[in-house]
């Protein structure tokens, strides 16, 4: 049987990657979903190849204006919103001696701030129509500890762990389930990004701190965007009725070695 037919779940940064492999699995178990991206040319060409229950929408997360215009969007085109995968992220990397402020402000501004304000904005309406909800923040394990030249993303995810527990706390008073999830390393366009800070920072050839994440996964690989849609259409899902202000780990092992 399908898990959530009648959702209606809004996904940000759902045009590639984490995101898009969530909407898939979404659609799959009967979910309609907007794909919200900062890069609509590519949000509506994915949008476009999963069928009429996938829409792309327009939404910068890094301010109030892109929030709520992309939240607005997203409610008019699928009716309204039940399931939100706040998903949207960057990355950065520096020595502490080299973070520059400005790039501090651009982080934080989408994996903090968007986070939080996107969250508010979905819930604000789901109570506003008397939705109970779901709302699953995209945190990581480097949120659950420090890293030597990872500390502005670190941080911001360390962020999401706490927003999630306090939202988590305030919202299930309205039926509203806010939870998290915590991957590890997974291949995609992020991780080449990564790759190329530390081909930067630690003068590693492109591509080599990719093999040797990838080699000391316990599971004994990176992991794969699907890996994560089980845990995403569980934590959307009524099996997840009592589960509240949590964030949970699906890293192949890689956060607790
Ligand atoms: N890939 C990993 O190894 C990994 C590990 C741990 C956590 N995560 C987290 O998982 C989530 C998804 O990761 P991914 O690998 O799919 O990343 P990705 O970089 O491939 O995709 C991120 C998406 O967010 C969009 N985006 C960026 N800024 C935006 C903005 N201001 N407004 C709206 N959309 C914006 C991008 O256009 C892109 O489509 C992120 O929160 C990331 O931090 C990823």
């Amino acid at each position: 049987m399908k898990r959530l037919v009648g959702r209606h779940a809004l996904i940000t940064g759902g045009a590639r990657g984490i995101g898009l492999a969530i909407a898939k699995a979404y659609l799959a178990e009967g979910a309609r979903v907007a794909l919200a991206d900062i890069d609509t040319a590519r949000a509506r060409e994915e949008a476009g190849g999963l069928g009429p229950d996938a829409v792309a929408v327009e939404m910068d997360v890094s301010h109030q204006d892109g929030i709520e215009a992309g939240v607005a969007r997203a409610e008019e085109a699928l009716g309204q919103i039940d399931l939100l995968v706040n998903n949207a992220a960057l990355f950065t990397a520096a020595p502490i001696t080299e973070i520059t402020r400005d790039d501090f402000e651009r982080v934080f501004a989408v994996n903090v701030a968007g986070v939080l304000f996107t969250m508010q904005a979905v819930a604000r309406r789901m109570i506003e129509r008397g939705l109970r909800g779901h709302i699953i923040n995209m945190a990581s394990q480097a949120g659950r500890r420090g890293e030597p030249l990872v500390a502005v993303y670190c941080a911001s995810k360390a962020a999401v762990i706490s927003l999630t527990q306090s939202a988590g706390l305030n919202l299930i008073g309205h039926g509203i389930h806010v939870n998290a999830i915590a991957p590890g390393v997974v291949e995609g366009e992020h991780w080449d990004g990564v790759d190329a800070y530390f081909a930067r920072w630690e003068g590693k050839e492109p591509g080599q701190k990719k093999k040797e994440v990838g080699a000391a996964v316990p599971y004994g690989r990176m992991g794969r965007a699907e890996d994560l849609t089980g845990m995403a259409v569980f934590l959307a899902s009524d099996e997840a009725e009592y589960i509240v202000a949590q964030t949970f780990g699906v890293d192949g092992g890689n956060w607790m070695a």
